[in-house]
Order: C-alpha cells, then sequence, then structure tokens
C-alpha cells in the first residue's frame, strides 16, 4: 500500500489551453531521477490516482510535474485547476525503472519523447549524474504543435550546459516550423531525417534507445527498430537496446 503525504502547490505554469505545469512542496523521500509520483485528489469521497514523472532533479525540493489535461479525463482536469496553496495527495516514495541505472553502456544514447514524457529526461539531464559513460545524449521532443514545446528554453540550456554531449532535436507533427522536423518520430528514424538532423548514426552497435509517452508510438518505433535496425528491447536477463515507458 503506498504511504501518502500532503503537498502544497506552490506554483502552476499554464503553457497553452492543455498544458500545464504545477510545482509542489512535499515531504517526500528521496526519488532517482527518471521515476514517478502518484498524484492524488480526493473527488466526490473516492482518491483519484494517476501516476506523473518528476521533471525536477532530486537534488532540488521544489517537486515539478509536466501535464496535458486529458479533455473528459477524471483526474487531469481538476489538477489543472489547482491553485496555489491548495492541497493535494503524493506518494511518499516514489516507482518506476525508467532510470539511468537501468541502461547499458553504449556511444550514444536517444533520449526520445511525445507530449508530457518529456519530464523523466529533464529531471535525469538536470540532475547530470552517471551520464559520463555515454559519448553522446540526443534529447528528442516531439510534439503536435509549436507552441507545445513547453520546455524548449530548458532544452536549450542543458544543451549549452553539456558543451557538445548533448544534442537537442524537437520534431512538431501537425504545422511546419524552422528548427523542427515534420512528422513522427517512427517515420523519421526509417527515412533517416532524424539522424541527418542530429549528425548521429542509430546503429545497434553504438546506441540505446529510450522511448517515452504516447504507447503507440512506444510500439511502432519499437517494431520498426526490431525490423530495420536489428534491435531488440533491453531486459535485465538478455541485454537490449530499447527502454520504454509508456503513459497509458
Ligand atoms: C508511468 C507513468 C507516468 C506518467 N507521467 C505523466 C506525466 O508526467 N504527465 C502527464 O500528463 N501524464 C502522465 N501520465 C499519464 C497520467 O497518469 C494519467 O493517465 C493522465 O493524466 C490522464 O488521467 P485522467 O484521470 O485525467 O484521465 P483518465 O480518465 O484516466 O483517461 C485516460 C485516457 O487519457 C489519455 N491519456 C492519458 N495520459 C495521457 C497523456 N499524458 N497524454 C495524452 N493522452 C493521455 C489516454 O487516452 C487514456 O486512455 C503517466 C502515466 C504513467 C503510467
Ligand atoms: N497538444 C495539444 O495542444 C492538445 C490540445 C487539446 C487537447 N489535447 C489532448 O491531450 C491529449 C494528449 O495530447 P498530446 O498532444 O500531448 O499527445 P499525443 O497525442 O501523444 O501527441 C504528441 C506527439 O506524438 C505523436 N504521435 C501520436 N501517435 C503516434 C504514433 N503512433 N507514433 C508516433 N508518434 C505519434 C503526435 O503526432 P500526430 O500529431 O501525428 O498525432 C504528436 O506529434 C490528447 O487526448 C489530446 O486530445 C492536446
Amino acid at each position: 500500500m503506498a504511504n501518502w503525504v500532503t503537498g502544497k502547490v506552490t506554483d502552476i505554469t499554464n503553457w497553452t489551453d492543455s498544458l500545464f505545469s504545477i510545482k509542489v512542496h512535499a515531504p517526500i523521500e528521496r526519488f532517482t531521477a527518471g521515476q514517478f509520483a502518484k498524484l492524488a485528489l480526493e473527488i466526490e469521497g473516492e482518491r483519484i490516482q494517476r501516476a506523473y514523472s518528476y521533471v525536477n532533479s532530486p537534488d532540488d525540493n521544489s517537486l515539478e510535474f509536466y501535464l496535458v489535461t486529458v479533455p473528459e479525463g477524471k483526474l487531469s482536469p481538476r489538477l489543472a485547476a489547482l491553485k496555489n496553496g491548495e492541497e493535494l495527495l503524493v506518494t511518499e516514495q516514489a516507482a518506476g525503472f525508467f532510470v539511468l541505472d537501468e541502461i547499458p553502456d553504449c556511444q550514444t544514447l536517444w533520449m526520445l519523447s511525445t507530449g508530457t514524457a518529456i519530464g523523466p529526461y529533464l529531471s535525469i539531464l538536470q540532475q547530470g549524474d552517471n551520464l559520463e559513460r555515454f559519448e553522446n545524449i540526443v534529447l528528442v521532443h516531439a510534439v503536435r504543435l509549436e507552441q507545445d514545446l513547453s520546455y524548449l528554453p530548458m532544452m536549450q540550456q542543458l544543451e549549452k550546459k553539456f558543451q557538445g554531449k548533448l544534442r537537442i532535436q524537437t520534431i512538431v507533427s501537425r504545422e511546419k516550423c524552422p528548427n523542427s522536423l515534420m512528422g513522427r518520430i517512427p517515420a523519421l528514424i526509417e527515412n533517416g531525417e532524424l539522424e541527418a538532423a542530429v549528425g548521429l548514426p542509430m546503429q545497434a552497435e553504438n546506441s540505446h534507445i529510450m522511448l517515452c509517452g504516447n504507447p503507440q508510438m512506444a510500439k511502432d518505433t519499437q517494431q520498426l527498430l526490431k525490423e530495420q535496425r536489428n534491435m531488440a528491447k533491453h531486459l535485465r536477463r538478455k541485454p537490449g537496446h530499447i527502454t520504454s515507458e509508456q503513459y497509458w
């Protein structure tokens, strides 16, 4: 059974009509970058709980989550309506294995995300620990519209901080815009456009691929990497090249 602690909202940023970030102060136990908490509210006498990835570094005690309001969703619209100073419940202990300790050494680590699933990578990169074993890291954020690139300034800051080790690439699927590729992650891998834009190859011999977000994206990308790049899912008992976390 999860232990719940009470958190207080300290800040809400509304990026677009449907995307927002929420900062919370809560006495949680230390988490590992890449993990998620459960947030909950009591709604009509029932505790409604959902998983949300930490965006902040574990070294930063202002807890940050990046959310999309799912139309007709049970919890996300209620979280979107919270105001500074209001309370919510947070699991005391984080969960999940989408963490660097589960990733084998490789030359290039690809961090691929759709929508709000950029969060775990931002936590890992802001903390910055245990990254020496990768020569290159590529952070990819795929969204519908350019306005959905909420964390682009942070991505750019991180790129600067890592001095050449980190490359960032944005993908926008529903409009053409400068500096972003247009399309979807699996198609842009299949036609070579993602690697060409980044300037690095994505091959079984030198790469590990992290996939996070839309479950159909994760499925389609894994299938493609299996068929076209001879890559396999990474398991502790059978090392491979792909590690994924699906948001629904
Ligand atoms: C490990 C994990 C980490 C997660 N981290 C985040 C996070 O950092 N930010 C976040 O916004 N969500 C995250 N989610 C999704 C989140 O837990 C909820 O499912 C989401 O907020 C919808 O809850 P709801 O009660 O509003 O909708 P529900 O009434 O539960 O409706 C669920 C439906 O909403 C859609 N949906 C759910 N999540 C998303 C999403 N993120 N993007 C698009 N469509 C979605 C799917 O169609 C799903 O079937 C995560 C899920 C998992 C499993
Ligand atoms: N983002 C918004 O502005 C917005 C506004 C209102 C409501 N919502 C709601 O919020 C929820 C989440 O929206 P979201 O935009 O954050 O997440 P999303 O629907 O997962 O889209 C994020 C990115 O993933 C891509 N994608 C979707 N399916 C894919 C697949 N099978 N393979 C590869 N890529 C795939 C999308 O491309 P495509 O564009 O090609 O699908 C988009 O570029 C939805 O329920 C939506 O109705 C979002």
